[in-house]
């Protein structure tokens, strides 16, 4: 839940400094990300792939969507994973921090003809293709630029991930990819096949966001491997490349489980070495999109309390509201996926008696709810810090101005020092816009 250098004691503090030493210099809501946890997660789903697969470890691709910036890129860059990106600014910003082309995977199931041509010329690793459309859009611009550009298709597996219904995406009825029960999937292969400007390397699924159990991703890899072993008895000729997606969960409450690599890594070994002995087909180079299960743990959000107010409800009793400097604009999920959330009180410790609380935004909408219900102490009041841990994915990624609330910063923390990566917006930037 907490990020590995956080300590919650008298006082939070990450790396050493206090959360009131934090929103001193950096103002709050702020996000305080914890770098060092970050680079171990990610160096960690790193070597967990190459020790499952070793010779045919393919690459870690991060989930740039779940949370990227400039400086952030650069730390992929440094520890040498790859990159998946999903829109032409996620690109941007992967080459900004200096990622190798060769090391981005594009993603998107409607990318623009000026997303598709800045890859190309580029030379990106890879691009998954999404549509038939999208067949002819890569291959011409592949022709045009004189290029042979290396493609994976997206396929849905007919997978109901447990997880909400707005973040599974391999069951039949998505707009994502092509299905491989309806048949989709084939006409599709046998479409790249017509373009001799793109090369098919293989197949690509992803089942899911925050699934917190390995049978889904075991289903869908078992699904993919029958589909390369078609393709192998059909056109004589293996595939080398499955991209096995991301979705690996994380913890949010205490007492929640989180998909470790190694137990992620030891499922994933056994289900594509055990179905490609199966089908007798040699075992591609593998690859794994995980987002959330580097991000999300390494940063908390520090808010300040502004208003406390009790409410009487119909029945009598009483419900206490903490309002917050934030809200839905920089944490989003808890509004479109009700998903949960602690906190704690962050400057000092209490000893008063816990009372059911709810936490929430200062945005005009009901359902600005941060927390509908914890247990947190009674002598909370104005001023006082809150901290909220595992913001770190689809948090500032997914942050609007809702209100015209400029979004929070994200400030870096390693070894005690704290600096500023993300600056917070402006009343500047927000009238920047208009004209
Ligand atoms: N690969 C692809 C193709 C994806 O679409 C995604 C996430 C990932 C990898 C990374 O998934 P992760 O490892 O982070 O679970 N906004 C939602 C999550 C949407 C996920 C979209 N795709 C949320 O806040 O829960």
């Amino acid at each position: 839940m907490w990020s590995s250098n956080v300590w919650v004691g008298n006082e939070l503090s990450i790396s050493g400094i206090s959360a009131t030493d934090l929103a001193k210099e950096f103002g709050t809501p702020a996000f305080i990300m914890d770098e060092a946890d970050f680079r171990a997660r990610a160096i960690n789903w790193n070597s967990a792939l190459a020790q499952g697969f070793g010779e045919n470890a393919g690459s870690v691709y991060y989930a740039a969507k779940a949370f990227i910036c400039t400086e952030v890129a650069r730390w992929i860059n440094e520890i040498g994973i790859g990159i998946d990106v999903c829109t032409g600014g996620e690109l941007a910003v992967a080459l900004a921090g200096g990622i190798d082309p060769a090391k981005i995977e594009l993603h998107g199931n409607n990318k623009s003809l000026s997303e598709i041509e800045k890859a190309v010329s580029v030379g990106v690793a890879t691009i998954v293709i999404d549509s038939l459309q999208e067949i002819d859009r890569v291959a011409t611009v592949a022709t045009a630029q004189g290029k042979v550009q290396r493609v994976l298709l997206r396929l849905t597996p007919g997978i109901e991930a447990h997880t909400h219904e707005s973040i599974a995406t391999a069951h039949e009825d998505v707009k994502f990819g092509f299905s491989i029960a309806s048949g989709a999937a084939w006409k599709a292969i046998e479409e790249v096949k017509n373009h001799s400007s793109l090369e098919l390397r293989g197949f690509h699924a992803h089942i899911g966001s925050q699934i917190l159990d390995t049978d889904s991703f075991e289903i869908s890899a078992e699904r993919l491997i029958r589909l390369l072993a078609r393709f192998r008895d059909e056109f004589g000729v293996e595939l080398p490349e499955l991209d096995l997606g991301g979705g690996y969960g994380i913890h949010y409450l205490p007492g929640d489980e989180e998909l470790s690599p190694s137990v992620v890594m030891s499922a994933l070994v056994s289900a594509v070495t055990s179905n490609c002995s199966l089908h007798n087909l040699s075992i591609p180079r593998i690859s794994i999109e995980p987002g959330r299960a580097i991000v999300g743990p390494t940063m908390l959000t520090l808010y300040e309390v502004g208003t406390v107010k009790d409410v009487t409800l119909e029945n009598g009793d009483n419900r206490r509201y903490i309002s917050v400097d934030g809200g839905m604009s920089e944490n989003i999920r808890p509004a479109l996926y009700a998903a949960e959330y602690t906190a704690v009180l962050a400057n000092r410790t209490s000893n008063a008696a816990p009372i059911s609380t709810r936490i929430v935004g200062k945005h005009c909408e009901t359902g600005d709810i941060l927390i509908r219900d914890i247990a947190i102490a009674s002598d909370i009041a104005p001023g006082d810090l809150l901290a909220t841990p595992a913001t770190g994915a689809y948090g500032r990624s997914m942050a609007s101005n809702y209100n015209h609330v400029p979004r929070p910063p994200v400030i870096a923390i390693k070894d005690g020092k704290a600096r500023v990566i993300v600056r917070r917006e402006t009343e500047a930037d927000l009238l920047g816009l208009d004209i």
